[in-house]
């Protein structure tokens, strides 16, 4: 096995699900956050990605993507059960998101968590020449740092958080706690969205495990982990460089055009999750018609919702909910061949994700909570005229960097309705202003400048904790 200087282990790989069942890579980007961030650096890097394809069974062996080699785990019937849809997205998922949904706590699933974290991280120490950097991602794999420092002391380890990581109150109900917390102290740097996130850790490390030290360096077992705040961001240039493709103009004409040229149009992009906000939101535009306040005439939504996690309960659940009030709307303010909903339950790719993007008079992003929400960059990415409005929940991490967005509290139903009424009333000098104000922005701090800043600290800290005698 050929070993890298870079590392990178995530449960996924940038794959989709059985996208390259007989190793003929189909390179189809999967969707979702971590997916999208990691790609756009490391397809030009020499590195390795330890990851799962999707699927059961024996991992498919899978070609290099230019530079950048993938390391396919398997995962057997039982521990997808237990580590990926239940440990990982009944017990994690819901806890780190503000519990909008109950988290379960099902003892059975501890044993598939652990060991699942432990092949990753066997299969990380195969793959790490002497002295590599590992960056593990994400809450799926909060044992690996430190099971990876066992197994390989030479390496320099980061762990970065993608979702929300909460505060002391919630977290102290997980059964595995202390375990969950000693884990991620493994690394020399873990990293997060937020401040407030590498604050809460700070706390429980002290709580849990009586670690001492300030937020940003914590003192443990003799070593020193550094943490802090890395938001995450999108390839702007790709999205920049989509959005001025003749194919994708034509395409958003086209589109305007299908969805009714005069009319408003708003949309949203989502993995079909229940942190996102999806019922909510429909239930402000479905009041919003009902009450007269927007008009079929006048407007139409389009809701894209990828298809997620759909073998737990929740979310087949949620879908059932979501696509009954789709049915309910259209069925009460729908007229034949003129819907004021369309719902598209199906992937993307990155081409026609940009044309919507540009077809959206008003991008409407409101999860209940949210580590970042890279969907609202990337429409700020994809409007480089300067039109378009973006209404933004209060509770996604992207919400702290697009302050000149319409932001909004997406619990607040009343007041979600008149932020959308704000944004597709707004003046389009206001409308230009904000948005020139949010691409500066991202444009500073865009994905390549994130991996830049976690890197180059990971480095520095690496140096540090190295040198310090062991207690
Ligand atoms: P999360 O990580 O929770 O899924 P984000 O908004 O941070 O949420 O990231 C979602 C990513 O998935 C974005 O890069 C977006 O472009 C992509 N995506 C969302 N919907 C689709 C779709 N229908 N097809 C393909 N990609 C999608
Ligand atoms: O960011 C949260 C996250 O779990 C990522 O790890 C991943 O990009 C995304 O949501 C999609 O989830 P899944 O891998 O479960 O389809």
């Amino acid at each position: 096995m050929r070993q890298s200087s870079l590392v990178v282990v995530a449960n996924r790989l940038p794959l989709d699900d059985n996208a390259a069942p007989d190793g003929a890579c189909e390179w189809r980007r999967s969707p979702g956050g971590l997916a999208s961030a990691l790609h756009a650096i490391l397809e030009q890097t020499p590195a390795t990605w330890v990851g799962w394809g999707g699927g059961v069974g024996p991992a498919p062996a899978l070609p290099d993507i230019g530079t950048l080699r993938l390391r396919p785990m398997s995962l057997t019937e039982d521990e997808l059960r237990g580590y990926y849809e239940g440990f990982a997205n009944s017990t994690l998922w819901p806890l780190y998101h503000d519990a909008v949904e109950q988290p379960v706590f099902d003892r059975g699933w501890w044993e598939a968590y652990r060991k699942v974290n432990r092949r990753f991280a066997e299969a990380a120490a195969e793959v790490a020449e002497p002295g590599a950097a590992v960056w593990v991602q994400d809450y799926h794999l909060q044992l690996v740092p430190q099971l990876l420092r066992e197994l390989r002391p030479d390496l320099l380890i980061g762990f970065f958080m993608h979702v929300p990581f909460p505060p002391p109150e919630l977290f102290m109900q997980l059964p595995r706690r202390g375990e969950l917390i000693r884990g991620m102290l493994g690394a020399d740097l873990v990293g997060f969205q937020r401040e407030q996130a590498a604050h809460n850790f700070a706390q429980l490390a002290g709580k849990l495990l009586g670690a001492e030290g300030a937020d940003d360096a914590i003192h443990f077992d003799g070593r020193i982990v550094h943490t802090g705040a890395f938001p995450v961001s999108i390839d702007v240039a790709e999205m920049e460089s989509l959005s001025a493709r003749p194919y994708v103009r034509n395409q958003a004409r086209q589109l305007r055009r299908d969805l009714g040229a005069h009319k408003k149009v708003l949309l949203s992009v989502d993995r079909l999750d229940y942190t996102k906000g999806i019922e909510h939101r429909l239930t402000a535009y479905s009041e919003l018609l009902r009450d007269g306040r927007v008009k079929l005439r006048d407007m139409v939504m389009v809701q894209v919702a990828v298809p997620s996690r759909e073998r737990v309960g929740n979310y087949r659940g949620l879908r059932e909910r979501i696509e009954g009030e789709v049915g309910r709307i259209n069925g009460e303010y729908g007229r034949v061949g003129e819907p004021a909903i369309h719902y598209l339950n199906q992937p993307f790719d990155r081409a026609d994700l940009a044309a919507l993007y540009q077809t959206a008079d008003v991008m409407v992003v409101t999860p209940l909570r949210d580590g970042m929400n890279l969907v609202a960059k990337e429409y700020v990415a994809a409007r480089g005229d300067d039109t378009g409005a973006l209404v933004l929940s209060e509770f996604a991490g992207a919400a702290a960097e697009l302050s000149d967005a319409f932001l909004v509290n997406p619990h607040d139903v009343d007041g979600l309705k008149e932020t959308l009424l704000r944004a597709l009333d707004a003046d389009p000098a206001d409308l230009a202003r904000r948005m020139a104000a949010m691409r500066a922005h991202i444009t500073d701090h865009d994905i390549h400048a994130w991996a830049r800043a976690y890197l180059t600290a990971l480095d520095h800290t690496g140096g540090l904790a190295r040198h310090l005698p062991r207690q």
